[in-house]
């Protein structure tokens, strides 16, 4: 594979075995600063590929760890393939040597040489990290965090939907896994960065909260609408002077329809003991308009995923655009030299084409701009009223923005 560059004295990049992937877990999670547990193995190992781990050995110490997953991703108009990176980490005794730079160009390199996965997404521990090899914040989330005082949310709607109310059932999400995971499935398309859960995916997300042991934490429950939507919560129950002080976790609510999304958060802003509630959110979604004073949110927006360009041909192929698009893109990439140049890219709400091209630029974008508009969210006229995105003219720019748009907001509920 490119990149896997290993010479006598040097750090050795290889895949671990299954032998030594409990070492390769404990090497990563020191870096990040935690211990590992038997059960941190047994989770992580239901999602880890081997073959698409990197372990950094000097000598027989392991010194670094980094690793792919083979994710089915929701970007604009389709689900496609993408690399999603992950467990980067360097031991603190080989910090600053230009390891994580290596690893950076081994996965990227490998994934261009091998004709894998033409986009790669990753979660940043540090937003300082990832823009100088190519990674645009292509999706933000919102974390609200809502007080008992506060009357949350206020809508004759939810009174209206009794149905919707008496049908819903509130059970350890283990025990209704199928209808969730039938309703994320159906939902998927339509929720750019997502990505496609299987059964070991959803093992992982149920079992988080068993492996984290946060003190005082249930274990996940679902409360679901029978086809139509479900939120995933836990809860803790606490005591101040004697007056209940619970709080409430929500990681994720999917649904199908509008009333039924307030019905579920009614239903968990209502439950007992609880004055806590904390969720993150999509910047679209709806229960930001829907709170009765949004101020009580307490909304704070972060960085969500981190989008990379592998092929500029093959990842602007991939994905619709919601108007038509006929421009010329003239991509800087130090990083990943076969993407410098121009590109003409040709498409529309149904299909896109992206090939090579002498004719002249109508925008210039350095890489990690691209992977940032890649999912629609981050706006090229941002990029553009920021001086890293520039226009033949002003109508180029417009078409651009218009088109690589995407109605949705982008959003990770999973982190990997
Ligand atoms: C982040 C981490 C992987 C960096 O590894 P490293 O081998 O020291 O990085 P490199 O030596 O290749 O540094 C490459 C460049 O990135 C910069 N950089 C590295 N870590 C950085 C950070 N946390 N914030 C800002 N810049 C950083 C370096 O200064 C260097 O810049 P330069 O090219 O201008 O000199 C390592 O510090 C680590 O393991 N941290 C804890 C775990 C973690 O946060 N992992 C990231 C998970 S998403």
């Amino acid at each position: 594979m490119a990149g896997d560059v290993s010479r006598p004295g040097d750090i050795v990049f290889r895949p671990v075995t299954d032998e030594e992937f409990p070492r390769f877990l404990a090497t990563g999670m020191r870096a990040f600063g935690t211990a590992c547990r038997d059960e941190h193995v047994t989770r992580e190992r239901l999602v880890f590929e081997l073959d698409r781990t990197t372990g950094m050995f000097d000598g027989d110490r392991l010194v670094g760890t980094g690793g792919i997953f083979s994710l089915q991703m929701s970007v604009p108009g389709r689900v496609v393939p993408v690399a999603g990176v992950t467990f980067v980490s360097v031991a603190a005794s080989h910090r600053r040597r230009g390891l994580l730079t290596r690893l950076m160009r081994h996965q990227l390199h490998g994934l261009h040489a091998d004709g894998r996965e033409p986009i790669a997404a990753l979660w940043a521990s540090e937003s300082s990290i990832y823009r100088r090899f190519g990674y645009g914040p292509a999706s933000q989330t919102v974390s609200v965090e809502i007080r008992r005082d506060a009357r949350a949310i206020d809508d004759d709607r939810v009174a209206q939907r009794a149905d919707f109310r008496l049908s819903l059932r509130d059970e350890p999400a283990e025990t209704v896994l199928p209808e969730i995971a039938a309703i994320h499935a159906a939902h998927l398309p339509d929720a750019p960065g997502e990505f496609a859960r299987d059964n070991r995916w959803w093992q992982y997300r149920l079992s988080e909260a068993t492996v984290e042991r946060r003190s005082g934490w249930t274990p996940l429950s679902a409360v679901v609408i029978p086809d139509t939507g479900y939120a995933l919560y836990r809860t803790k129950s606490e005591w101040s002077d004697g007056v209940a002080a619970g709080e409430v976790e929500i990681l994720e609510i999917v649904a199908a329809e509008p009333t039924a999304q307030l019905v579920l958060w009614d239903y968990l802003l209502r439950r007992d003991l609880m004055a806590t509630w904390r969720a993150w959110l999509a910047i679209d979604d709806p229960i930001l308009l829907a709170a009765a004073d949004s101020r009580r949110l307490h909304a704070r927006l972060a960085d969500n995923l981190w989008v990379r360009i592998v092929d500029v041909d093959r990842a602007l192929a991939a994905r619709r655009y919601s108007v038509d698009i006929d421009l010329v893109l003239e991509v800087a990439d130090e990083f990943c030299p076969w993407n410098n140049g121009r590109w003409r890219l040709i498409g529309g709400p149904d299909g896109a084409s992206c090939e090579p091209t002498r004719q002249s630029a109508h925008l210039a974008v350095p890489a990690w701009a691209l992977g940032a508009a890649y999912l629609g969210t981050t706006s090229l006229y941002q990029l553009a009223r920021g001086g890293w995105v520039s226009a033949s003219s002003s109508a180029a720019l417009a078409q651009a923005a218009s088109a690589f748009r995407w109605p949705a907001a982008a959003h990770c509920s999973l982190v990997f």
